[in-house]
């Protein structure tokens, strides 16, 4: 990767995740905030030229997967063609275009993605009982999302993960049915700490720590195995012998993994925000509509990139105030 990518840690950042919008068809409890958010002005969102022009100057310095998420990148009026023109960026490097999504919206969208470049897709579904999903997102649509999935494994997407955030007392009992639905299909079960952000009421003894969850499914599939770390990957993965996909946790809260840390974030209105947990960002929009070079963006881009600290405040001490809340950060879920 290029200087401007490289942290004073030493870190190389090849991963760049987009936020395409501050929108969402749920309202996930631990994204949206109780009493909503306020939207940004549309002229403030990006883009899709400025989106493109953004992406074009990261995979040129060195970047070489992109992920899409929000809000909820499906209600984006312009998805198809953004996943079309990143495509194009495959000759200067780019390996990958990803997607983060809830899947109210995904199966009908589905094949056009794929056919027009979209090769990973991490959905969002944190119980399997309709009810549940109701009190979670509040919101209906929870067949929507198991047809959205299936469609996916059906699609020839490269991979395909489930991301299901565990919440005490919620969906914690359900983790050995999240199990079995990797039995058959080649699909990634990955449980996440629940984490702190702006409004979303986290209480630590909400949080059920990785390795609670780990010893659980070790009492009920003695023989699960360890699989070898992926470089960067958030996730620590397991596989259960005889079970065709894999299983996994996020586990930011117990077990961050800040040192491997390679992505970084554009948010929809345009930030450069260099960590999920630090609150400062710089502007690029401001910047690219005051007729920035694409070597002063990257000035600016080395700039924020050298200012990332070595790792998030842990968990008594993350700065949820001036933070933004999740779903303006980069997650799929919620909003008006
Ligand atoms: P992969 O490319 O498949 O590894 O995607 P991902 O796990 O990075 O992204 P996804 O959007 O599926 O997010 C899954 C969970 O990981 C969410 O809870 C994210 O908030 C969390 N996550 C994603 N990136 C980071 C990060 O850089 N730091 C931390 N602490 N958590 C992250
Ligand atoms: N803690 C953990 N994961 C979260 N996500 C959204 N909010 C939180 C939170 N507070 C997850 C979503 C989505 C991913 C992008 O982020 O479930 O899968
Ligand atoms: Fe990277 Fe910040 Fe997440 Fe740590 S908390 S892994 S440094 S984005």
């Amino acid at each position: 990767v290029s200087p401007s990518l490289v942290d004073s840690f030493n870190r190389r950042h090849d991963y760049l995740r987009i936020s395409l919008t501050e929108r969402c068809n749920l309202r996930c409890f631990y994204c949206m905030p109780g009493d909503g958010i306020e939207l940004s002005p549309r002229e403030h969102i990006l883009t899709d030229d400025e989106v493109i022009r953004l992406a074009t100057l990261f995979v040129k310095s060195g970047v070489t997967k992109i992920r899409l998420t929000g809000g909820e990148p499906t209600v984006r009026k312009g998805l198809v063609d953004v996943v079309a023109r990143l495509n194009e960026l495959r000759g200067h490097g780019l390996k990958s275009i990803g997607m983060t999504s809830n899947g109210i919206a995904l199966e009908r969208r589905l094949p056009t993605l794929v056919e027009n470049g979209l090769t990973h897709l991490n959905l969002s579904l944190d119980t399997l009982d309709p009810f549940k999903f109701e009190i979670m997102t509040r919101r209906m649509g929870h067949d929507a999302v198991l047809r959205s999935l299936r469609a996916a494994l059906a699609s020839g997407l490269r991979s395909v993960k489930l991301n299901v955030v565990v919440v005490k007392g919620l969906n914690d009992a359900e983790v050995l049915d999240f199990l079995e639905l990797t039995k058959d299909q080649n699909l990634s079960v990955r449980f996440i700490e629940f984490m702190p952000f702006t409004g979303n009421k986290w209480d630590k003894a909400k949080m059920v720590p990785s390795s609670e969850l780990l010893s659980h499914i070790q009492r009920q599939h003695p023989s699960t195995i360890k699989a070898p770390d992926e470089l960067n990957d958030t996730a620590r993965s397991y596989i259960t012998p005889g079970y065709k996909g894999s299983f996994g946790f996020i586990s930011s809260m117990s077990d961050h993994f800040c040192g491997s840390c390679n992505r970084l974030r554009l948010t929809a209105d345009g930030q450069i925000k260099v960590c999920l947990f630090d609150a400062k960002e710089i502007s690029l929009r401001d910047q690219m509509r005051e007729g920035a070079t694409d070597d002063e963006l990257l000035r600016t881009i080395g700039h924020a990139v050298r200012g990332k600290q070595e790792k998030h405040a842990g968990m008594e001490d993350i700065d949820v105030v001036t933070n933004r809340p999740m779903i303006l950060i980069g997650a799929p879920q919620l909003t008006h």
